[in-house]
C-alpha cells in the first residue's frame, strides 16, 4: 500500500522553556520529561503507530518530542524519566555490547543532549542508562537530575537516547527532540526571521511501516550466525518531517529559518528545491557561520544539522517540493526512489508579504582557531570487518572495541589535530563529545589497500605513515561547513583532519575534585548501526 504524499499539515512540536522569568529576570528551572509508550499517527492513512515518546505527560508526548527552550547562561536542569514498560517495541541484538540482557529489568534509556557542553555526568553516557523506577542501572550511572549549562553559542542542538547497544531501536523508536539555546544580545541583532510562524526547527528521519501501522525494522541479521539481528543500516521508505510522512507547509512570500536536523539512523540528505529556490546558510550544528552562504543543495549526514534561511519571495511557482537525491548508503549505495526522493511539499501565497526580516552581511565570528597551540595529533582509523559471506560484522574505531582501555585522553581546556582516516567504502558522521571542532581539509589516500593492510595489522597511523599516503587529491570544505561543528561527513578513502576544542568545560577534571565519580565522554560514527556495533571509543578529559 502506498501512502499518499503531501496530505498532512507540518506538525511545530510543543515547546517547553528551560528558564523561568521572575521580575523579568530568567532564573534557572527544573523540568521532568518522561518518556512513554504511546501510538502517533505519522499519516492520514496509516493506522496509529506504537512509539516511544518524550513529554511532560503520556497525553502530551509527541514524535519528535517537545522543543526545549534555553537561555544563554541559564541552567537547565532536566530529571528524565523512563516510564517505557517491558518488552521492546522493535528488535533488538543479544550479541552486541548491549544494555539490555536477560538480567535488566525494563527498557533501558539514557538521554545525551547533542552538541552540548556540559559536565560528563549529564551527558548521558552509553552506560549510564537506566529503567523505569530506576529498577535497573548501568554501571556509570551517576544521577537522576541531569544539568545543562548552556554556557555555549547559541544554536540547535537535539536530544537522544544513547543505551548501549539500543541507540539505533530506542531512536528508531521515537526517543529524539529538539534543543535551542537563544542568546538574545547577540541574535535579535541580526533581524533574521523570528517567532513560532517564521523560525521552525524541521526534525527528518526515515522510518518504513507495516499495514498495521506499526514501525517496520528487519528482526533478522546480514550475519545471522553472528549477529541474529544487527543490520549495518536501517533505511527507511517514508520521509518524516517533525513527526508526519511528506508533510505540507503553506507559507507566505516571505523568509523563513529552518533548523533542518537530519535525525535518520543512516540516511544522508541531500537537499534540494524543486523550483530552483536556494538555501541561504547561517548556521552549522550548533554554531553560527561568520557570514551567511547561499547553496543550491546542501548534504546532511546523520545527526548533522543545517540553519537555513529560505526566502519564497523568490519562488517563480506557487509550489516548491523539498526533495532529496543522495544514495543510500551514501555514497556507494541504492539511488533514490520516487518515495524517499521527497521531503515535504512547501504551497506559496501568491500575495507578496511586507517582511521586515533580514540576512545580515555577518553573522556570529567566533575566535579563529590558533594551530600553534595545538597539543596533540591523534590518528582516528575507521575500519569494517566482514565475515566470510563478505558482510559487515562490526566496525571499530583504531581496530580497538568500544570495551578497550580508554586511548583518547585530551586535557581539559586543550586544542587537538586529529586525522580521521576512512577505510571503508561509506561516508560516516564522526561525533565528538564535548568537542567543538573546525574541518581543515580532506585529502584522499593513494594506496589505499597497501595502507589498509598495514593499519589492519598495527592500528598504527604512523607506523603505516599516513603522511606518505595522504597525498592524493584534497577535497576543499565547503564555506558552509567551516564553522564550529561537533559531526562532520568522513569521505571513504579519505583522510580528513580537524582541529578540535576541548574547552569551555565545567567538568571535575578542570575543578579537580570528585564529587560523583566522572563516566567521561564518547565518540563515535552517528550512524547508529555502526554505533551500537561499536564504531565509538571512550573520550576522557584529563587535567
Ligand atoms: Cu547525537 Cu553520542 O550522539
Ligand atoms: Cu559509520
Amino acid at each position: 500500500s502506498k501512502l499518499e504524499m503531501f496530505v498532512d499539515e507540518l506538525p511545530n512540536m510543543p515547546r517547553i522553556f528551560g528558564y523561568k522569568v521572575v521580575g523579568g529576570i530568567p532564573k534557572s528551572k527544573s523540568i521532568k520529561i518522561g518518556m512513554f509508550k504511546k501510538k502517533w499517527k505519522f499519516h492520514r492513512d496509516l493506522p496509529p503507530t506504537t512509539v516511544y515518546a518524550y513529554g511532560l505527560s503520556k497525553h502530551t508526548a509527541t514524535v519528535p518530542g517537545p522543543t526545549i527552550e534555553a537561555l544563554y547562561g541559564i541552567e537547565t536542569h532536566v530529571k528524565w524519566q523512563n516510564h517505557l514498560p517491558s518488552n521492546h517495541i522493535l528488535p533488538w541484538d543479544p550479541t552486541i555490547p548491549t544494555s539490555l540482557t536477560k538480567s535488566t529489568k525494563g527498557i533501558p534509556t539514557v538521554v545525551h543532549l547533542h552538541g552540548g557542553i556540559h559536565e560528563p555526568q549529564s551527558d548521558g553516557n552509553p552506560n549510564s542508562w537506566f529503567t523505569a523506577r530506576f529498577k535497573s542501572k548501568g554501571p556509570t550511572w551517576t544521577k537522576k537530575k541531569y544539568h545543562y549549562s548552556n554556557n555555549q553559542h547559541p544554536g540547535n542542538l537535539w536530544y537522544h537516547d544513547h543505551a548501549m547497544g539500543l541507540t539505533r531501536v530506542n531512536l528508531l523508536a521515537g526517543l529524539i527532540g529538539t534543543y535551542i539555546i537563544r542568546h538574545p544580545s547577540i541574535e535579535t541583532p541580526l533581524g533574521l526571521p523570528r517567532g513560532d510562524e517564521f523560525d521552525l526547527p524541521l526534525m527528518l528521519f526515515d522510518r518504513s511501516f507495516r499495514t498495521d501501522g506499526s514501525i517496520f525494522m528487519s528482526s533478522t541479521g546480514n550475519n545471522p550466525s553472528i549477529h541474529p539481528q544487527w543490520q549495518p543500516e536501517y533505511f527507511g521508505d517514508a520521509i518524516i518531517v517533525n513527526g508526519k510522512a511528506w508533510p505540507r507547509l503553506t507559507v507566505r512570500r516571505r523568509k523563513y529559518r529552518f533548523r533542518i536536523i537530519n535525525a535518520s539512523n543512516a540516511r544522508f540528505f541531500r537537499l534540494f528545491f524543486t523550483n530552483g529556490l536556494r538555501f541561504v546558510h547561517v548556521a552549522s550544528d550548533s554554531a553560527y557561520i561568520g557570514k551567511p552562504v547561499v547553496s543550491n543543495e546542501t548534504l546532511v549526514g546523520p545527526s548533522e544539522i543545517t540553519d537555513v534561511i529560505i526566502d519564497f519571495s523568490q519562488s517563480k511557482s506557487n509550489v516548491a517540493i523539498l526533495a532529496n537525491d543522495a544514495p543510500y548508503p551514501y555514497p556507494s549505495g541504492d539511488s533514490v526512489d520516487e518515495f524517499n526522493s521527497k521531503v515535504m511539499k512547501f504551497t506559496i501565497l501568491p500575495d507578496k508579504e511586507v517582511d521586515t526580516s533580514r540576512i545580515p552581511e555577518r553573522l556570529v565570528e567566533y575566535p579563529v582557531v590558533d594551530l600553534s597551540s595545538v597539543s596533540r595529533t591523534r590518528y582516528i582509523a575507521m575500519y569494517e570487518y566482514t565475515s566470510n559471506i563478505d558482510e559487515p560484522i562490526h566496525l571499530y574505531l583504531n581496530g580497538k572495541p568500544y570495551d578497550a582501555a580508554v586511548t583518547e585522553t585530551p586535557k581539559a581546556g586543550s586544542t587537538e589535530v586529529w586525522y580521521v582516516i576512512n577505510l571503508t567504502d561509506d561516508n560516516h558522521p564522526l561525533h565528538i563529545h564535548l568537542g567543538l571542532f573546525k574541518v581543515l581539509d580532506q585529502t584522499e589516500l593513494v594506496k589505499s589497500d597497501e595502507f589498509k593492510d598495514c593499519m589492519m595489522k598495527f592500528n598504527d597511523a604512523v607506523k603505516c605513515h599516513v603522511d606518505k599516503h595522504s597525498r592524493g587529491k584534497k577535497v576543499a570544505v565547503l564555506d558552509y561547513e567551516k564553522g564550529w561543528k561537533n559531526v562532520f561527513k568522513m569521505r571513504p578513502g579519505f583522510v580528513t583532519k580537524i582541529v578540535v576544542r576541548f574547552s569551555y568545560i565545567h567538568t571535575n577534571a578542570t575543578y579537580g575534585f570528585d564529587a560523583t565519580p566522572d563516566p567521561g565522554y564518547v565518540y563515535h560514527c552517528h550512524i547508529l548501526d555502526h554505533e551500537d556495533n561499536e564504531m565509538m571509543r571512550p573520550l576522557k578529559i584529563i587535567k
